[in-house]
């Protein structure tokens, strides 16, 4: 009987230990009231209101942070708290992220009762993300690569315009996309960076559509204009020889013609 309920016990802690570990891994960043930057502030704030005979308590997790018996800092740090007791963060650090929760205990004795706590998770900013442009297929496909981290959402945009996709890499067939630039915007929960645009270099079209940067159809027109001048040209400069030949041999009709 005795074995029997020690077994129990002992499932029991391992069912427990192995949940505590599930939420650890897996919830260490969905379950955040707030999230705050790396290097930042953010101050939890206290939703009573104190009086100068209350002892005050702050925690993070189950370790006590902060600890004032009415006027005097037993735990921590005068600067700790601000005038309403509320517990000022200063130089955020990951390993500051956590459950925090205020404790009230009036001169007598007695608790003021369950208050509100704040889970906080402090991340680092995202980097500036960059995209690597990859050719496959022979040079038929083009696969763009952003570097995203974990945790982090990825978005597209082609000539500034969001795609649906939301992966980590982008395919396309390389002549739909010949000069289209592609860059990827990465977030987190406490910033956002974008890359700088990136364009395929798989498919040369024969024509290409600008030349030193120049539209092909600006040189093409403009060099159409000018042949065509040319041969106006050189049609004004045969017309007025056939005349000057006429006038010389009609020598009395020079007048009539110029
Ligand atoms: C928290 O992390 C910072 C730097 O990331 C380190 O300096 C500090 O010692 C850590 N504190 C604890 C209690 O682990
Ligand atoms: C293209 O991607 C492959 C793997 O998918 C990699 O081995 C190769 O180095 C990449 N090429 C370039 C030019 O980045
Ligand atoms: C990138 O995405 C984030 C989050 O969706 C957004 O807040 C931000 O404005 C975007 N940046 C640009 C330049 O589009």
């Amino acid at each position: 009987m005795r074995t029997v309920k020690k077994m129990a016990s002992a499932a029991t802690i391992a069912v427990f230990l192995l949940c505590c570990f599930i939420t650890a891994s897996t919830g260490s960043q969905a379950d955040c009231d707030v999230y705050a930057a790396t290097g930042s502030s953010f101050t939890v704030p206290l939703t009573h209101v104190l009086k100068d005979s209350d002892n005050l308590r702050w925690f993070q997790d189950e370790n006590l942070i902060f600890y004032r018996r009415q006027k005097q800092v037993i735990t921590g740090k005068n600067y700790d708290v601000d005038s309403t007791g509320s517990l000022k963060l200063t130089q955020l650090t990951k390993n500051k992220s956590g459950r925090y929760s205020p404790q009230i205990h009036r001169a007598d004795g007695t608790s003021a009762g369950d208050l509100p706590s704040v889970r906080l998770c402090v991340l680092d900013r995202v980097q500036k993300p960059t995209v690597m442009m990859n050719c496959t297929g022979d040079k038929a496909k083009v696969s763009f690569t952003c570097n995203v981290g974990q945790n982090e959402k990825v978005k597209w945009f082609v000539d500034g315009k969001q795609v649906a996709e939301k992966g980590k890499t982008l395919m396309r067939v390389a002549k739909d996309v010949v000069n289209a630039h592609f860059s990827c915007n990465i977030s987190n929960h406490v910033s956002s960076e974008i890359s700088l645009p990136v364009k395929q270099d798989c498919y040369k079209p024969v024509f290409p559509e600008t030349i030193f940067g120049i539209s092909i159809w600006v040189l093409v027109s403009g060099g159409t204009g000018i042949v065509l001048m040319l041969i106006l040209i050189v049609i004004i400069y045969i017309i007025k020889l056939r005349r000057k030949k006429h006038v010389r041999l009609n020598g009395e009709h020079l007048f009539v013609y110029f």
